[in-house]
Formats: C-alpha cells, sequence, structure tokens
C-alpha cells in the first residue's frame, strides 16, 4: 500500500483535501490525522472491517478499546445512552479539548470499537482539520494515536510515516500538535468519575468545574482502563527518572554508566549542565510545562533516532500538564527498565 501525505493547513484546512481524506474514510480506508493533543488515525466508527485494518496498521492487541470522535454533540445520540449530567457538565464546558468521557455505549456501536466492552470512549478535538474532516465523514470516527503499538504517540506527519508508511492509506500534514500528549481519559459512569488516564486536561480543571473525580491508582490494572495493561510510550532507549534539582543523582547515574560507552541524552530544566561529552548529549527543557509537553514524545522519538542507550529527565512537578508528562515518563521508564 502506498500511503499518501496531504499537506493542509491547520487553521484553515482546504476543502479539496479533506474532500479527499474524507471520501477514503467513507470507502472503509484508514486515514491519519492531526488533532490538538496527538495525531490519531481514524476509520468510520461503524465500518468494522475498516477498524480492523486500525488494530492491524498499528499491531494493536484487539482487547484495547478505541476513541471515538466526533464533531457534534449531535453525534452522542448514535454512540451513548443515560449521559449523566456530569457528562453534559464536562462537554460542554471542555469540548472540543483533550477529554475524552467514558460513556454507557449504544448497541449501534460495534463490539470492535469498545472491545467488547459495554462502555464507550468518546471526545470532540479541537483542531480545524480535525473537526472538518469528522464533519465531512457525518458520524464518529475511531482514531487511536497514530503509532506503533507501544512507541511514543506521534505529534508530527514525519512521526506517524516512521511508524506506519505504507501501512495507512493517507496521513493529512497539517505540522506538530498543540499539546502533544493525550487526551484525558475520565469514566463518567461512576460516581465520582474517575480518570483512568492522565493527559492534556488536568485533573484540576475538571474538579474547578463538577468538584472531586478520583484518579486509578497506576498499580491497579483495571479492566476499566485496558491501554494501561500494556507496554507504553516506551522509546527504545532505556529511560532513568531523576528528582527535580537531584544533581547528586544525575551525577551518579553518570559516573555508573562511565565504562559502558554509552550514549546518553540528558533532558534537565534545573539542573546544571554535566560535563559534555562525546557520548553525553544535554537537552535543555522547555521551562513552561505546556512547552515541555509538546516536544517530550518529539525528544524521545529523536533519541531513537540518533542511537542514543539512555535518556536521563529531570522529573517535573506533578500539577497542572506535569502530572500528564510525569505519567508517560515513569510509563516510559518502567518499559524500558526490564
Ligand atoms: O488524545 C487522544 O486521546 C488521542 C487522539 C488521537 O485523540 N487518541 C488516543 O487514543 O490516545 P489511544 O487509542 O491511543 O488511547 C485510548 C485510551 C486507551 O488507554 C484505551 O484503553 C482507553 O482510551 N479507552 C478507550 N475506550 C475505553 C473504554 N470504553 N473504557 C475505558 N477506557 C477506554
Ligand atoms: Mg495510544
Amino acid at each position: 500500500m502506498k500511503t499518501t501525505r496531504l499537506l493542509v493547513s491547520a487553521d484553515r484546512p482546504e476543502p479539496g483535501t479533506i474532500s479527499r481524506a474524507a471520501a477514503i474514510l467513507k470507502e472503509g480506508g484508514i486515514v491519519a490525522f492531526p488533532t490538538e493533543t496527538v495525531y490519531g488515525l481514524g476509520a468510520d466508527a461503524f465500518n468494522t472491517s475498516a477498524i480492523q485494518k486500525v488494530f492491524e496498521a498499528k499491531g494493536r492487541p484487539s482487547d484495547n478499546p478505541l476513541i471515538v470522535h466526533i464533531a457534534e454533540l449531535s453525534y452522542l445520540d448514535s454512540l451513548a445512552v443515560s449521559i449523566p449530567v456530569i457528562g453534559r457538565t464536562l462537554a460542554n464546558e471542555f469540548w472540543p479539548g483533550p477529554l475524552t468521557l467514558v460513556l454507557q455505549k449504544t448497541s449501534e456501536v460495534p463490539g470492535t470499537v469498545t472491545a467488547g466492552f459495554d462502555t464507550v470512549a468518546v471526545r470532540m478535538p479541537h483542531h480545524p482539520v480535525a473537526l472538518s474532516l469528522i464533519r465531512q465523514v457525518g458520524r464518529g470516527v475511531v482514531a487511536p494515536s497514530a503509532n506503533t503499538s507501544g512507541r511514543p504517540s506521534p505529534t508530527t506527519a514525519q512521526h506517524v510515516l516512521d511508524d506506519l508508511d505504507g501501512r495507512i492509506d493517507a496521513v493529512l500534514d497539517a505540522g506538530p500538535t498543540l499539546i502533544g500528549v493525550e487526551s484525558t481519559v475520565l469514566d463518567v459512569t461512576s460516581v465520582p468519575p474517575i480518570i483512568l488516564r492522565k493527559g492534556g486536561l488536568p485533573k484540576e480543571d475538571i474538579e474547578r468545574v463538577v468538584g472531586t473525580v478520583h484518579t486509578k491508582p497506576d498499580t491497579e490494572v483495571s479492566p476499566r482502563s485496558p491501554g494501561n495493561r500494556y507496554r507504553h510510550y516506551a522509546p527504545r532507549a532505556r529511560v532513568i527518572l531523576v528528582a527535580q534539582g537531584d544533581s547528586a543523582a544525575l551525577a551518579k547515574v553518570l559516573h555508573e554508566s562511565e565504562g559502558s560507552m554509552k550514549k546518553i541524552t540528558c533532558v534537565l530544566h534545573s539542573i546544571p549542565d554535566p560535563a559534555r561529552s562525546e557520548r553525553v548529549v544535554v537537552r535543555r527543557a522547555p521551562e513552561a510545562i505546556e512547552d515541555f509537553s509538546r516536544v517530550l514524545f518529539e525528544y524521545l522519538r529523536e533519541c531513537d533516532k540518533t542511537g542514543m542507550e539512555f535518556i536521563i529527565v529531570e522529573s517535573v512537578r506533578e500539577e497542572g500538564l506535569g502530572a500528564a508528562v510525569m505519567d508517560r515518563l515513569r510509563r516510559a521508564s518502567a518499559a524500558t527498565s526490564k
């Protein structure tokens, strides 16, 4: 299969280009497109064979359900039943935006989308390209992150092609995504609601609107958040986290690796630069957490491209978007520490 790269304006998507991509989706093809979080791999949410292609292209386990993306609240009618008031309130407040709501599904939603669960995850992305594409299709579009299963999510069309060139019909290329980590997944079928995956919408923002929500403990392997069972967000290099400001910990890791000749990248924001050498590269992480989250997956992918064996990352404060950034870094370090 040849993958077509369709260049498109992020702010004012050219209608002809969107129509081309929408036609592929309506015919049962699979097309990657940008959202405000990361690039997603789209398919018609009501076409079982198209959904199958998404799982195959990504190498995704079939028991990990997909998020259905919508362009209007009215699309919910065919997807979800008995939407709780809290769900409506959050949708009104944060959609379009980086929030995915887990709701009771209708019988119309194919079991392949929800991996047999009686719930469906839905979100309205905040990106002109995604919204006009979905509107052209005229109904829900499933879109997992457009990476090979287990790799860091793609924040550019090039990342998508690095993983999936030749395995998907097309990618809409509108440049890098804004947020850089995936959406927050919130189960509103529980009272109080439970954050199943930390993400682009901070918990603090949700609680400001609906009061206390719970967060699923990291250690809990719950059938409610199947995505967390899998090796995730992992670059090929080994990721090592050091505490914020802990220069001594950094020095120790660097010292221990001295004999090994391993290539190392350090991603630091407050720890001063260690001595650079042929094998130690230092990248200053952007000060603002919004800027760091935008480039995090890009950094991880770059380290793989340049053959790094270790990535040492200085931790950030776990508030606001920092909670999602630390979640991804911990998963990346757990997945590579064996
Ligand atoms: O920002 C995002 O959410 C991106 C963009 C493309 O929208 N999409 C994305 O999809 O990250 P994916 O498939 O990589 O992650 C979806 C997560 C997984 O952890 C999955 O287990 C969870 O959502 N999920 C989907 N349906 C669910 C359901 N019915 N119940 C619980 N968790 C669900
Ligand atoms: Mg994913």
